[in-house]
């Protein structure tokens, strides 16, 4: 049996709802940081999960050209209505798994957030072989291994930071940079990593 979080209605219920805990209303402060760096040059970045789609307005900002992927009608919509004519994002309604071939190798960067945590822990494996395909040689992968520590269930399903490591390294990705970062929100800090993974040619 398929978890319920595999479906689209599952997370279209909680936009609906209003039950969307996991959403800051503005973009991550650690990505702002990222952003404003200069370390990290614009190019093309996917954004899986993109929710309401903060994150990557932020990167839209800063001259990143961002597609932004969800597959809840609701956030779609929100992502629309949000969107920033001067700097606008590529808004996709889609179930990340059927992003077709013509996505292969099209992008410098994915960015993720509280996406690894809500894909059904038997998917792992498939995220990070889709990441592995989207992204360009070189290109990096951007993400928070959240939430850290033990819970039954999910989602959000419990993640640990080696494990993903392991599991992106097994995908042809070296680590680059990882960090417990001093801006994480105050309710996420300390159960939660940012990694930094870089995929090999
Ligand atoms: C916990 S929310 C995080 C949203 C956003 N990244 C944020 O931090 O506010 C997870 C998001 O992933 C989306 N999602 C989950 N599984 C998906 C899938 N297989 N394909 C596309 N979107 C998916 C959900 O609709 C939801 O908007």
């Amino acid at each position: 049996m398929t978890h319920d979080a595999n479906h689209s209605h599952y997370w279209q219920e909680s936009y609906t709802n209003g039950r969307i805990p996991w959403d800051l209303g503005h973009p991550t402060p650690t990505f702002a940081r990222l952003a404003a760096s200069g370390d990290y040059p614009p190019g093309q970045m996917i954004v899986l999960g993109a929710g309401r789609g903060h994150d990557a307005r932020l990167f839209a900002r800063h001259g990143f050209t961002v597609t932004a992927v969800d597959f809840a009608p609701e956030a779609v919509r929100a992502m629309q209505e949000l969107n920033d004519p001067a700097y606008p994002v590529d808004i996709l309604q889609t179930d990340i798994f059927e992003l077709g071939e013509e996505w292969n190798g099209r992008f410098d960067y994915l960015l993720e957030y509280t996406c690894f945590c809500a894909i059904d822990p038997a998917r792992r494996d498939d995220y990070a072989a889709l990441a592995a395909r989207l992204l360009k040689p070189d290109g990096l992968y951007i993400g928070f291994a959240f939430p850290i520590g033990k819970r039954p269930g999910g989602p959000p399903f419990v993640v640990q930071p080696d494990a993903v490591i392991e599991l992106l390294t097994e995908h042809r990705f070296k680590l680059q940079h990882r960090e417990f970062a001093f801006d994480s929100v105050p309710s996420r800090q300390n159960i939660e990593e940012l990694i930094i993974l870089q995929k090999q040619k």
